[in-house]
């Protein structure tokens, strides 16, 4: 059993006491409760994660993984990897879903001859990064944690150190309130109720409603709640950034045959870039940013057409994709436009084909095309007196480098640091004073991230000829400068 629904008598009036509540069990979250109960300065704390859907998916692709890949697929930097080997929940991973790939192809769909390879073998180190599905990261973590709890019940009686958390699934936050507007409330607060609160005043802490009627009042609030954190809301932090008017359509596929190049492939397109990723044997994944009609023709054509249509916007002419388009938004089974592909394909030299364009794509895995609103931003700060934000709360960025979970996997380290210092100094882990140096080292990166992840975005989606010719320009040079190009390796590997 993962979780240990804990029916106390406690009713509103007497909010459960805990020291960090997390809401949110998405990876961000699972990350942040599986890092505090492995640091040795940190699992003494008592803590909540509390996620409004059910997490029974997730703990069954352990033990019973589907045979087909599901379709959240991230790009992990090493980095990450390595964070979550530091935390002992990768060990719980199903490697075999997992696929290192050590390449990018990216080109531009305005200026064939605009290409940038980079490879990660030619600056001495083997994999430039990951694909892996957001699943097996959660349902490692909960594993993980799992394991936490079995060694802390046989050691409950001799070893007081640990103490103990909850996951609170299915079950949501209906309210966040500050404690001024609960004092009454706390006036009726069972005295004989174990304070972990010694020598403190609660009445700054806040106070977390849950949809079964229960509430928390945390010495700690952690929004791991995704790019509409309610937490964040609740801090009254401001959130800055736009929406691209763009979807990303994301889909498993499937190659002509396992491709032994383990590379991934970029193509911008003015409607903006469509990417294939490389997974086990002849599995792909693909994300295709687009606009929002062209994402809902990519949803409802038909399942036979749909690898052919990726096939083409890999290789084909903007007007030829264009018309192609026109065509299907008619008719979304219209089958006449294999023959459109296939010729305009037949045009290219097969040599030309095999080496510079990705294989094509053969199968479309049923049920696996989904569109997510591509949105770019930033919090003005993560922290707020007895707050932090972790995640997509904190910040949402374009998918092109890969970056969004990442992101938030280096969230985590910087608060854990933070929030460790703040304890072996005897402080209390809600004041900014601790909380301050998580905002220092985490923001800036992310800030750096974000814009350079934007202007990419603006540069490419565009057929505005000065830009285009000026971006090939800059792509050519990419290839014959090595340390601009190692910067953009840097980027989706993380290192
Ligand atoms: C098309 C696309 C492609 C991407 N590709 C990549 C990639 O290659 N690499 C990469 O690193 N990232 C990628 N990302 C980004 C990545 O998916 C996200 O950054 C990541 O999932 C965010 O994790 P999180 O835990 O912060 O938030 P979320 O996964 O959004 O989790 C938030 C959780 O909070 C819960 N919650 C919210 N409100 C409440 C409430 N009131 N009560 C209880 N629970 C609540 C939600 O149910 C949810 O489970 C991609 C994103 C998109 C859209
Ligand atoms: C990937 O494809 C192969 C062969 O087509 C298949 O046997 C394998 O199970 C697939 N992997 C996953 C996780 O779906």
């Amino acid at each position: 059993m993962f979780v240990r629904f804990v029916r106390s008598l406690a009713t509103q009036a007497t909010p459960k006491l805990q020291d960090v509540t997390i809401i949110g069990g998405g990876p961000a979250g699972l990350t942040l409760l599986t890092a505090l109960k492995t640091s040795p300065n940190l699992k003494h704390l008592k803590c909540t994660l509390v996620e409004g859907f059910s997490l029974n998916k997730v703990r069954d692709f352990y033990l019973d993984p589907p045979t087909d890949y599901t379709n959240r697929i991230v790009s992990l930097t090493p980095k990450s990897i390595e964070f979550m080997n530091k935390l002992g929940s990768w060990d719980y991973i199903h490697e075999d879903r997992v696929k290192d790939y050590d390449g990018i192809t990216a080109y531009d769909s305005q200026d064939a001859s605009a290409r940038m390879l980079l490879d990660i073998t030619s600056i001495g180190q083997d994999t430039l990064a990951s694909m892996c599905e957001v699943i097996n990261i959660q349902s490692s973590l909960l594993a993980r944690l799992e394991e936490l709890k079995q060694v802390e019940s046989d050691e409950s009686n001799t070893d007081a150190s640990s103490a103990g958390f909850d996951i609170l699934d299915g079950t949501k936050v209906v309210e966040i309130v500050s404690p001024a507007e609960t004092l009454v409330d706390l006036e009726n607060h069972d005295l004989n109720q174990p304070d972990p609160t010694v020598g403190n005043s609660k009445l700054d802490w806040p106070v977390v409603k849950l949809s079964n009627g229960e509430s928390i009042q945390t010495r700690l609030l952690i929004g791991a709640d995704g790019y509409n954190s309610p937490v964040r809301k609740f801090a009254e932090i401001e959130s800055r950034g736009w929406a691209y008017n763009r979807f990303g359509v994301v889909a498993c596929i499937k190659l002509q045959y396992e491709d032994f190049r383990s590379v991934g492939w970029q193509r911008f397109l003015t409607t903006g870039p469509l990417a294939i990723l490389p997974l086990t044997e002849d599995n792909a994944t693909i994300v295709w940013s687009s606009t929002p009609q062209l994402s809902e023709l990519l949803l409802k054509v038909n399942e036979a057409i749909f690898p052919h249509l990726v096939t083409a916007g890999m290789v084909l002419e903007e007007v030829d994709l264009n018309y192609i388009y026109k065509v299907l938004e008619k008719d979304p089974n219209d089958f006449s436009v294999l023959k459109e592909i296939e010729w305009r394909l037949s045009k290219f030299k097969a040599r030309d084909l095999e080496e510079n364009y990705p294989l094509p794509v053969v199968e479309l895995v049923p049920n696996t095309r989904a569109r997510f609103p591509l949105k770019m931003s930033h919090a003005d700060t993560y922290i707020a007196p007895r707050v932090a934000l972790i995640g997509d709360a904190a910040h949402t960025i374009h998918p092109l480098a890969g970056q969004g979970l990442n992101m938030g996997q280096t969230d985590v380290a910087a608060l854990i640091n933070a929030l460790e210092k703040g304890v072996s100094r005897g402080m209390d882990i809600g004041s900014t004073l601790v909380l301050e140096e998580y905002v220092a080292n985490a923001w800036p990166g992310n800030h750096v991230l974000l814009g350079a992840c934007d202007k990419l975005h603006k540069i490419f989606s565009t057929d505005f000829y000065p830009l285009v010719v000026a971006r090939g320009l800059g792509m050519k040079s990419l290839n014959y400068f090595d340390d601009v190009k190692g910067v953009m390796m840097k980027m989706i590997s993380g290192r």
